[in-house]
């Protein structure tokens, strides 16, 4: 189909049914609906309520969000919000599945750090087709401190969700595993319309970009040769702007930028590209087009929020994980190939980590650059990567991290004891058994 065509859609912010002094109550229900995706078509989709992406969900720092979600689908489900500081009965583990036609109600506490967190399924040995057919949305943290500051806000401040997908000649999704390597992909969706375009003032945005692809690692740059301003990364605003013309994204990482419109002449197209083409070899993913005249108050100041380094003095432990294969034989005839940490593949009862609360540690991922580690409950920082600095575009901070050899991050494992996983976000990947359980005990 032809390129931007479709305007942007902006996923609408989901209504509290109810609320009191300091919860909002929220209902989601996941089901299919038959939504139209590419022109003229219908796609069927499960949803949070039926929508593709799902409903933003926009909460503030200390006020509790309790969503109570109903499975209407025919597949069993779990909820995780990812990047959250949860306490672990409401985080999604794997097996604490929803059945279809029962629900189960999740409570964010919200008592971290503001930050662009996304929702998502992660039910065992099925997070990736429940993804691939609709069910991911962003859930957005904001508080009074980042209120204040002068940054793009309101309809300047704009998710961008990019998810790469197939379609059937019918317009219906079309998913594999590719041997679980990962889920292949040709359309670019960004909030769930192809190659879309957003007519734009002369003046800044704010964008909060996801990558919610199944399994595709992108390197995000403007076709203008510009570099964004980039403002924060996973768990939130950076210390201070960075300019930067390209910012690698692998999947469920998240990226904040600030793109200035009034650089540019009416009539301007500006395309946001991804120089690793990942999506079936294309490099476009959807287009600005500078289109009229703003006042713009808003500005980038110099300071954004602290990013109080964890000193490494302070890792009580050191603990590695390769991210690996290998061979498995069920029987001579039946051989598979498992993803593994630790040359061992999940195992839900396996208590591969056990933190202690409270306490500083460092992690060392190993494994190529077509894996992403992401740990659950806590956000870390990018200690090293083979030894070097972290990227410009990972020095806030994270939960996810691309890897290629090694890469060490420290974390505090604080908030909450109970049980939670790492895996790889390749989410073909992660069904395949490239995840770990960790217990903050
Ligand atoms: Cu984005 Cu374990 O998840
Ligand atoms: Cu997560
Ligand atoms: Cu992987």
């Amino acid at each position: 189909m032809g390129r931007f065509e479709v305007q942007l859609p902006v996923p609408p912010t989901l209504r509290p049914v109810r609320t009191d002094a300091n919860t909002d109550y929220y209902e989601v229900v996941q089901r299919r609906a038959r939504r139209e995706i590419l022109p003229g078509l219908k796609t069927t989709v499960w949803g949070y309520n039926g929508a593709f992406p799902g409903p933003t969900i926009r909460a503030r720092r200390g006020r509790r969000v309790v969503v109570r979600h109903a499975n209407r689908l025919d597949v069993p489900t779990v909820v995780h919000l990812h990047g959250g500081r949860t306490p672990s009965e409401h985080d999604g583990f794997p097996m604490d599945l929803i059945r279809p036609g029962r629900s189960r109600t999740y409570v964010y506490p919200n008592e971290q750090r503001p930050a662009t967190l996304w929702y998502h399924d992660h039910a065992m040995d099925r997070t990736g087709p429940n993804v691939w057919m609709g069910l991911a949305g962003m859930y957005i943290l904001e508080d009074e401190l980042e209120d204040r500051l002068p940054l793009p806000k309101g309809e300047h401040d704009v998710p961008l969700i990019i998810q790469g997908r197939k379609f059937g000649p019918d317009g219906e999704l079309v998913y594999s595993t590719d041997n679980h390597d990962g889920a292949p992909a040709d359309t670019v969706l960004v909030n769930g319309a192809p190659w879309p375009r957003m007519e734009v003032a002369r003046r800044k945005y704010r964008f909060r970009i996801l990558n919610a692809c199944n399994a595709n690692i992108l390197k995000l740059a403007l076709s203008t040769d510009e570099p964004f301003v980039q403002i924060g990364t996973d768990g939130g605003l950076l210390p201070a702007p960075v300019r930067i013309r390209e910012i690698p994204l692998a999947e469920a990482e998240r990226v904040e930028v600030v793109i200035d419109f009034a650089e540019y002449p009416i009539g301007t197209k500006v395309v946001l590209q991804d120089l690793k083409q990942s999506i079936g070899g294309q490099r476009d993913l959807m287009r600005f087009d500078v289109a009229r005249e703003a006042r713009d108050d808003s500005l980038v100041p110099g300071r954004l929020r602290e990013v109080e380094p964890i000193p490494e003095g302070e890792a009580v432990r050191t603990r590695q994980f390769a991210f690996d294969q290998r061979i498995a034989f069920k029987s001579l005839t039946n051989v598979d190939r498992q993803m593994t940490i630790d040359n061992k593949p999940f195992d839900p009862d396996r208590v591969d980590a056990d933190p202690r609360l409270g306490d500083v540690e460092i992690w060392k991922f190993q494994g190529g650059d077509d894996h992403t580690a992401h740990v659950h409950l806590v956000q870390f920082q990018v200690v090293s990567r083979n030894g070097q600095p972290p990227g410009e575009h990972e020095r806030g901070w994270k939960d996810t991290v691309q890897l290629g050899g090694e890469v060490s991050v420290i974390a505090r494992f604080e908030g909450y004891r109970g049980k939670y996983v790492l895996h790889c976000h390749n989410l073909e990947h992660e069904d395949h058994y490239m995840m770990a359980r960790f217990d903050v005990v």
